[in-house]
């Protein structure tokens, strides 16, 4: 496939696995990459420049196609040393950063002397608008289904991904609620240059998720994820369970964040992805759970989208015939 995305990043399919906090590890982002996709590690996960380097060095062992890492710009609690985890990336050649959480103008030139090419994810145009000005060279679109942090705003990707794709020059890609072939012609027809996916990517033989949390998911419809933390600005979309149903009832009472936080704490998370107690904390999951019915290969899985693509075209070529 050719799309001014593929061609930026130099790889076959333009389909990118996003940055997923503990789940976007050198394992998946390797095998995404060498399926012919963009496969990401997240930084934030690693906690140390040392660990960040140790995992991209580890990535390069398994694959010498494009990889990206994800830099965290969201505000957090405990600082995020994000300067030193770029003088690693760019010691490391690491080609292209996708940033996330807020505009990454105080990055870009850093980036951009290393040599980087930057994508930057958008809840909405503005903020589209505002990244391209700032010279990031793609952009991905978060859209209301998005598992993980969706807009405070509710719009959904499809309309997002024409949107944003109508206002700005630089490649777009799709986001949030993409998990198919088809998903991925449509995100195309809007006027997308490809798809950034998350919760489809943990239920793959190569995420490190525990198995009970990939069974879930193929379980799962698409009622079985909900938008937590919106009261305290900032929302996350994920899996419906014990833990997240709490947070909700414990939203509509007016909690504070500090009230939250021994619920959304993310040690509970990190019980439920090593330990499989799905009920144990909140993840991050989107409404195209629903879809996922299987736990395939990373490889099977995108080889299974590019068909799924071309079925998609015939079909819509077929519609359209006299
Ligand atoms: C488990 C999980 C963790 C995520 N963590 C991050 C993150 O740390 N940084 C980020 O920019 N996006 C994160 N995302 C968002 C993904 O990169 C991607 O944009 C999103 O999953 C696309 O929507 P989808 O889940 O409907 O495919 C996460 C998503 C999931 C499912």
């Amino acid at each position: 496939m050719k799309t001014r995305f593929t061609e930026l990043i130099g790889i076959e399919y333009p389909i990118m696995c996003g940055g997923m906090f503990q789940v976007g590890r050198a394992e998946l982002c390797a095998a995404v990459s060498e399926a012919g996709g963009l496969g990401t590690i997240t930084s934030a996960t690693q906690g140390t420049a040392e660990n960040l380097r140790k995992e991209i060095r580890k990535v390069k062992e398994l694959t010498n196609k494009p990889f990206a890492v994800n830099l965290s710009l969201f505000p957090s609690a405990r600082p995020i040393p994000n300067d030193d985890y770029i003088e690693v990336l760019i010691d490391e050649g690491v080609k292209v950063v996708e940033t996330s959480g807020q505009s990454p103008e105080t990055v870009m030139k850093s980036l951009k002397d290393g040599g980087c090419i930057v994508i930057h994810k958008v809840p909405g145009v503005k903020y589209a608008k505002k990244a391209e000005s700032v010279g990031v060279d793609a952009v991905s679109v978060v859209g209301f289904e998005t598992g993980g942090h969706p807009g405070m705003e509710d719009i959904g990707s499809l309309l997002l991904t024409k949107l944003v794709s109508q206002n700005v020059k630089i490649p777009v890609l799709g986001g949030g609620g993409f998990g198919d072939g088809h998903g991925l012609v449509a995100a195309i027809a809007l006027g997308a240059e490809g798809i950034v996916m998350g919760t489809r990517f943990m239920a793959v033989k190569e995420s490190i998720v525990h198995d009970n949390v990939k069974q879930w998911m193929v379980n799962a419809d698409e009622y079985q994820s909900v938008i937590v933390q919106k009261s305290i600005s900032s929302p996350n979309r994920v899996a419906l369970n014990e833990v997240s149903k709490q947070v909700l009832a414990m939203e509509e009472q007016g909690a504070s964040f500090e009230e939250l936080l021994p619920l959304i704490t993310g040690s509970r998370t990190n019980q439920v992805y090593f330990e499989g107690d799905v009920n144990g904390g909140i993840w991050s999951c989107g409404q195209v759970v629903g879809l996922i019915e299987d736990i395939p290969s990373t490889k099977e899985l995108m080889m299974r989208m590019i068909k799924e693509a071309q079925q998609s075209c015939q079909f819509v070529n077929n519609a359209f015939a006299d």
